[in-house]
């Protein structure tokens, strides 16, 4: 590629700043590296702090040309500075392997997505996942731009359906141990597995992002979460393979709003119990959200041959439209999947104090509601406020299934009121 002669002041700029950096980060004091880099394409933050682009890093977004190494460097690169740090995906597609964004950072860093990143399809180039987040505070990825899996050319070699022990594909955008972060207007794009996962992080904010797979495609859960706090999710599109949102153990002080999920397998809590020393799920609100032909609505599940104890609480369903939901309202204290567990009945997954307030619409199967829980530990405090969601078939009836479910029912549809 033949360099302008802009292009080569801005390429020395950056070479310049980099260098500046290297002595201001050994010498000046916290905060203060404010030097202003005039090849920025996009001001941090504060108008201050610099920028790492990756077209500068050798990065070429013709779809074809491993961007890995361009990537990997601007991160070292807005990681290891202070002050306000802009890494800059510009517009092109940038054909990437396994990323390693690992702090903690000097200063704060935004990814600035403004083009597609496209996942190799060599699983080989994968340990686990692909975009890997680790360890950073004050973390924000925005922009226009798609996170692209390109999970149709490997979702067939997925054996987990068959296989309890199955080797697990690429989860495409992944933040462990992330405090106070955002992830705001961009896309993700058919995963190889998960599109999203937020492990261990804390003050996550989720906002205006897109999330889209096919219908039928394997295990590609739209955002899962667990061991995490205070994870907001909001005016948010999903529709995938599997949950739309799944929020798993050691989830806490959780508020899903403006959500449209479908297709998928809905807004779920759990699977609850698989694992061993798993925490409790508690303060979970789930408002104003819209679920379009997906097979459950609002879901929790847990194994009834759970292998650790613990307890779900505290859990808020309120103005959840459901259009055509084959399971609207479900908690499911036996969940099994692919048939991997023994029925024994021996739960020990306290669900308790769940309430579903004006919950509207229409269900594609005659049980709109199915509380079924277990005769060991039944549900309890379960209120149900306003719920009306009618069958709309016409060979049958809107019905509700509730087994060891207790707690009370108010102004619902009379078929509904089953507690
Ligand atoms: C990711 O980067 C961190 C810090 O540079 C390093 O310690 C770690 O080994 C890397 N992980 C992988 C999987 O390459
Ligand atoms: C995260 O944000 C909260 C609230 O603004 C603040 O109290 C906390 O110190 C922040 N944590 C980090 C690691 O920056
Ligand atoms: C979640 O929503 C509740 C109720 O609106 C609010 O009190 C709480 O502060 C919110 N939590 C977070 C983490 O945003
Ligand atoms: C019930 O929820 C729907 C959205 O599903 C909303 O349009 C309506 O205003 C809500 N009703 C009340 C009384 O809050
Ligand atoms: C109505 O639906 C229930 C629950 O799915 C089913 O058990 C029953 O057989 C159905 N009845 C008819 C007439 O199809």
């Amino acid at each position: 590629m033949a360099l302008s002669g802009d292009n080569t002041l801005r390429v020395f700029l950056f070479l310049a700043m980099v260098v500046c950096a290297a002595h201001a980060a050994k010498e000046a004091p916290k905060g203060k590296d404010e030097k202003k880099d005039d090849s920025a394409a996009a001001p941090g933050p504060s108008g201050g702090g610099g920028s790492s682009d990756i077209s500068e890093l050798g990065a070429k977004g013709d779809g074809k040309t491993d961007c890995t190494k361009a990537l990997n460097e601007a991160w070292t690169a807005a990681c290891g500075k202070e002050g306000a740090q802009t890494l800059t995906i510009p517009k092109g597609d940038y054909l990437t392997g396994p990323l390693n964004f690992t702090g903690p950072c000097k200063g704060s860093v935004t990814i600035q997505l403004d083009g597609n990143l496209l996942g190799t399809t060599d699983l080989k180039a994968y340990k686990t996942n692909w975009i890997e987040i680790q360890h950073v505070d004050n973390l924000v990825i925005t922009g226009k731009g798609t996170i692209d899996g390109q999970g149709k050319q490997v979702w067939d070699s997925n054996k987990c359906a068959q296989k309890y022990d199955c080797k697990i594909l690429p989860n495409s955008l992944v933040l462990d141990y992330v405090n106070n972060g955002t992830v705001s207007g961009i896309t993700l794009l058919n995963s190889k597995f998960f599109h999203m996962n937020v492990f261990q992080c804390k003050g996550i904010t989720i906002k205006d992002v897109t999330v889209t797979a096919p219908g039928d495609s394997p295990n590609t859960d739209g955002i899962h979460m667990g061991d995490s706090s205070k994870v907001t999710i909001t005016d948010t599109t999903i529709g995938v393979g599997d949950d739309c949102i799944s929020i798993g153990p050691g989830s806490t002080e959780i508020n899903i709003t403006g959500v449209t999920c479908g297709p998928g397998h809905g807004i779920s809590i759990g699977s609850l119990g698989r694992y061993k020393d798993e925490k409790d799920v508690t303060d979970v609100n789930v408002k104003d959200c819209t679920l379009k032909k997906s097979t459950n609505g609002v879901r929790i599940k847990s194994y009834e041959d759970a292998a650790s104890t613990l307890t779900c609480s505290k859990v808020h369903y309120e103005n959840i439209a459901m259009e055509d939901v084959a399971n609207p309202i479900i908690i499911d204290m036996k969940y099994c999947p692919n048939k991997i567990c023994t029925k024994n009945g021996a739960s020990k997954v306290t669900i308790k104090d769940v309430t579903y307030k004006n919950v509207t619409g229409t269900s594609s199967t005659p049980e709109a509601v199915s509380l079924l829980c277990s005769e060991k530990l039944p549900c309890t405090g379960v209120t149900m406020d306003n719920v009306k969601v009618e069958f709309k078939g016409t060979n049958n009836k809107t019905m509700a299934v509730c087994n060891n479910a207790k707690g009370s029912a108010t102004g619902c549809l009379k078929e509904l009121a089953c507690i």
